[in-house]
């Protein structure tokens, strides 16, 4: 190891350093623009300001002064270079004014809306049907007894009539427990043939929980004409299943009893979750159950005046809710009219 020697600093390169930092101090203080600024960066860190002008000046210096003078003159450029970028910045800051519109940040994104999944499968059922000639017709959501039960041959003690299941708003007045009786209301104003869907809201006095809720949505269809029979509905009803769902799904009809058809069956398909083998969702049977149907009651076509010995005619209805909770695997009906907009998104 050498000897450590004590190396005065230049005395008048001190002094320069000192003048330098001092005018450099006062001088960023009027720095009040762009141009200030860049007069600023000019005189004392451009490769021809004074700090460049002082590290030139050490190449005259004897050697063993350079190391002690050097680091004196870098600690000056970094002072002056960081009053610079204080300067700088405070000016930026100041720069936008109101007007300012940045036109690099990203923009705001428009959330596009869908259709509901139960319109979206109202859309498909009456796509389906108007393609087979089948008209819309519509009916009020607020009945009387005559047109939700009478008129469709329920006797006057049919369970279905018990305060358990029907909404009455007053002795007589009810809100209609399914799109039946809008077949009523459209034979009362016109005579055959007619060939026509009607889907609505319908309401039921259940309790609310994962499979029912206290309104849904039925989709009604009636066919009248001379000459018409069970394999009319058939084929109508296969061409259907087999559109909505597929041609390889197996179907089947199974004997049923409504008021106001005879004979009458409901439609199954196979459950398209377990392939028949039997799942939760069919509970273990197999087969899904989609659509009530059958050939008009001669009493039906008698409380609209209409000739039965004339006239014959199917009728059918479903479930839009059921419907479609069975295609998109939804297994809660509350799902539907809560408006989450996470549920909502994924039938975009
Ligand atoms: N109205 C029946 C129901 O709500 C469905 C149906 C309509 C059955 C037409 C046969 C004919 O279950």
């Amino acid at each position: 190891m050498g000897r450590r020697v004590f190396i005065p600093i230049d005395p008048l390169m001190q002094s320069s350093i000192e003048q330098i930092r001092h005018q450099a101090d006062e001088e960023v203080l009027s720095v009040h623009d762009a141009s200030a600024l860049e007069a600023f960066r000019v005189r004392y860190l451009a490769r021809k300001g004074s700090i460049a002008a002082l590290f030139d000046s050490l190449k005259a210096l004897p050697a063993e002064q350079r190391p002690g003078i050097g680091k004196s003159v870098n600690e000056l450029r970094v002072h002056v270079q960081s009053l610079f970028d204080k300067a700088s910045a405070s000016l930026v800051v100041a720069a936008p004014s109101a007007s300012t519109i940045d036109v690099t940040l990203p923009g705001r994104h428009a959330f596009l809306g869908s259709r509901h999944p139960l319109t979206q499968t109202l859309d498909e059922i009456k796509r389906i049907f108007g393609g087979m000639g089948f008209t819309i017709a519509d009916g009020p959501e607020l009945e009387d007894d005559y047109h939700n039960f009478g008129a469709l041959n329920f006797p006057p003690n049919h369970p279905a009539r018990d305060m358990q299941d029907t909404f009455f708003v007053r002795p007589n007045v009810l809100l209609r427990t399914h799109t039946s009786p809008v077949q009523i209301r459209l034979m009362e104003q016109q005579q055959p043939p007619l060939r026509a869907i009607m889907p609505g809201k319908v309401y039921r006095n259940e309790a609310i929980n994962a499979r029912s809720y206290c309104m849904f949505h039925q989709v009604e269809g009636l066919c009248v004409d001379t000459g018409i029979t069970f394999s009319d509905l058939k084929g109508t009803l296969v061409a259907f299943i087999k559109e909505f769902y597929g041609s390889s799904l197996k179907y089947r009809f199974r004997p049923t009893f409504f008021p106001f058809t005879e004979p009458s069956a409901d439609i199954y398909i196979t459950c398209f979750l377990c392939h028949g083998k039997g799942c939760r969702v069919c509970k273990q049977f197999g087969w899904l159950e989609i659509l009530g149907c059958g050939m008009v009651h001669p009493n039906v076509f008698k409380s609209v005046g209409y000739d039965s010995e004339k006239f014959t005619g199917y009728a059918f209805g479903m479930g839009i809710e059921r419907i479609a909770m069975l295609r998109y695997g939804i297994d809660d009906i509350r799902l539907f009219f809560e408006n989450d907009i996470r549920f909502l998104e994924q039938f975009t």
